[in-house]
This record gives C-alpha cells, structure tokens and sequence, in this order.
C-alpha cells in the first residue's frame, strides 16, 4: 500500500503536462494547499519563512525548486536563479545555506556544462561562506552526482555538502568515500521509486540501513545532517550520540519545511540543531509529488485543503 502509493505519486511527479499545468495554477491561488509545504514562489516569500524559522531556533537552507532541465538554455537561467538568490540572501541577513540539485544546472545536458554551473554558484557561495548542499536524486544520477562532487572537493571547493540516500545498497560504500575524503553528507531515506536491484524496499530494512549509515557518519565526526521526520530513528541516533560521548554540535538533525513542526521544535527545545529545508519557486510540483507520495494521509490534507481554508 505504501510502496504502491509512493509509485503512484512519483509517476505524478514525472509528469510534464501536470507540472505546467501546476505552476501555472499557481501556489498563491490557495492559501493552505502544497504552501504547506512550499515556502511560496518567491524569493522573498522564502527568506519571509526562513526569518520567521531562525527567530524560533531553527537554522534554514534553501531551495529553489527545479529540476529535469534538458537545455542548455534553462540549466543557465537556473545557475543565474542561485547566483541571484545568494545575493538576497547576502542582502538579507539571513543565514547562508542552499541546496541545489543536478538535474537543475544540466547534468543531464551535458556534463561539463553541469559543472561550470556549479562552479558559478559556488565561487560567489564562498566569498560570502554560503554553504552549498547538494541534493541526491534518482540513482540513474548518483555515481555521476558523487563524481562531481569529487571533483568540486578536488579543486578545493571546501563550503560544500552531499546528500545520500539509505535505501540503496550502494550508500555504504559512499558514506566510506565521503568519510575518507572528511566531507559533510546529509543523510536521508530516499524519496525516488527505486528497485529491488539498488534498494532496499522494506521500511524496516530502509531505516535499519539508516540508523547503521548515521552512525558511520557520526563516529567519523564530519558534522553529519541526520534528515529525518522519523522519532524512532531519531531516538536511535540520539542514544548512539550520547553513549559515545559525540556533543550535539558535532552534528545536525534536518527536517522538510511544514513536516512535523511538532517534533522540530521539541528537537530544538532539548538543545540540537535543527535545520529546516525551505523550498520556494514555481516549479513546485515534482516536489509537492514525493511528499504526498511519502504519506498517503497528505492526500486526505489536501483535499480537506481544497473545501476549507485553516
Ligand atoms: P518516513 O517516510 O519513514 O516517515 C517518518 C514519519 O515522518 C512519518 O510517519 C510521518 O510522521 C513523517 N513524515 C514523513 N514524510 C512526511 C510527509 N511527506 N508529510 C507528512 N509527514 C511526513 N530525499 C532524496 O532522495 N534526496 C535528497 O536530497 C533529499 N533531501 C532531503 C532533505 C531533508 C532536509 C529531508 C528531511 C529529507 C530529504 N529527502 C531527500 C527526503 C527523504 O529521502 C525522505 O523521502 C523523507 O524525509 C521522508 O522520510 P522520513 O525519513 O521522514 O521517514
């Protein structure tokens, strides 16, 4: 039921007419709809959020949603999108955190254009310590996302991060990569529909692989994120911090803009950092996809959303 919801949605997501049709719809037509979990279209609607976030305790990184460029054209308005939000951001005060995808900036164009895109981006990210993450994406994408990365270390890049997923096999060995290099990964479930030859398609097996991963990352003391909305797993990783003596500011946890604001603020009360991830843009629909599709009971939310405004 849950896998099969997950598929369903994801299929959505994929969609390019939907995904039109939704931006040109529009977040702003409803108040209480995927602006739940959408920071608004704008850029100042977002830094808006994220004020209000770093006055209750959180820290913030954003994201300007977008993805599955395939011109040239677009992978460059996206790139000049982030050198502009940098700006604002800069401008702002607020704190300088992104997060970025690949498929965005042309890697599936072209790879070297893909990393000159990301060089854009981060050359003005690290004059001003803005500190750029990026996120993981379908596993057609992750050898090439890793070796970009690489690299983008390589050539002393050092303000930036990646994500890695728990549910595909190969992320131990990517998190042994990461920690011989002493970069920062953000540790996450994995969003995509993915199969039985990469991943692992039991919850129980999905959050075993996590637990175990995060406390690779935590007892390498590479400042891991631990992203998740889940107690249980997170109470796992609390209790391997604390028995190995690892201070709550060697690492962060991280949560998804409008998901479990109940369990982010007690995060925060206890004295850890919590992180919240803002997405903004017009591009929204993708996103908005693989949330519904990670909890059936968002689609109940929705509809209710639709008849009667909170
Ligand atoms: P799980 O799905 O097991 O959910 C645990 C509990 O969390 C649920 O019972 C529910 O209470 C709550 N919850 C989870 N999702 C919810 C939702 N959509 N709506 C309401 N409640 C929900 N993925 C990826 O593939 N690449 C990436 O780069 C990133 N980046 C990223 C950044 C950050 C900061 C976070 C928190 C997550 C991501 N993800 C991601 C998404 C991640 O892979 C995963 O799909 C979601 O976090 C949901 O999984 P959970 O770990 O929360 O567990």
């Amino acid at each position: 039921m849950y896998a099969g919801a997950k598929a369903f949605f994801y299929a959505l997501s994929r969609s390019a007419l939907l995904k039109r049709l939704a931006s040109r719809y529009g977040l702003a037509t409803s108040e209480s709809f995927a602006s739940r979990f959408i920071a608004g279209e704008t850029i100042e609607t977002a830094i808006e959020a994220s004020r209000r976030l770093q006055t209750q305790g959180f820290l913030i990184t954003l994201d300007h949603l977008g993805e599955g460029v395939d011109t040239i054209d677009a992978a460059a308005a996206a790139t000049r999108e982030y050198v502009r939000l940098i700006d604002v951001i800069v401008a702002s005060g607020i704190e300088r955190n992104i997060s970025i995808k690949l498929t965005q900036l042309g890697i599936d164009v072209d790879r070297a254009t893909c990393i000159d895109n990301l060089r854009r981006i981060l050359e003005p990210a690290a004059r001003h310590q803005c500190y750029v993450r990026i996120d993981m994406e379908h596993s057609a994408y992750t050898e090439r996302t890793i070796e970009i990365f690489e690299t983008l270390w390589e050539q002393e890049y050092r303000n930036l991060g990646l994500a890695l997923q728990a549910y595909l096999y190969r992320t131990e060995n990517d998190v042994r990569r990461m920690n011989e290099l002493g970069a920062r990964v953000r540790l996450v479930k994995g969003a995509y529909k993915e199969t039985a030859a990469v991943a692992y398609q039991r919850k129980d097996e999905v959050d075993a692989a996590f637990v175990r991963l995060a406390r690779q990352l935590l007892d390498a003391g590479t400042y891991p994120a631990i992203a998740t909305h889940d107690p249980g797993v997170i109470d796992q990783v609390r209790s391997h911090a604390t028995t190995s003596g690892i201070a709550s500011d060697r690492f962060e946890f991280q949560m998804l803009y409008g998901i479990r604001r109940d369990l982010q603020a007690s995060l925060v009360a206890s004295g850890y950092r919590m992180r919240i991830y803002v997405p903004f843009g017009r591009d929204w629909f993708p996103y908005f996809m693989r949330r519904l599709g990670e909890r059936p009971a968002n689609v109940g939310f929705v509809v209710k959303a639709l008849f009667r405004e909170r």
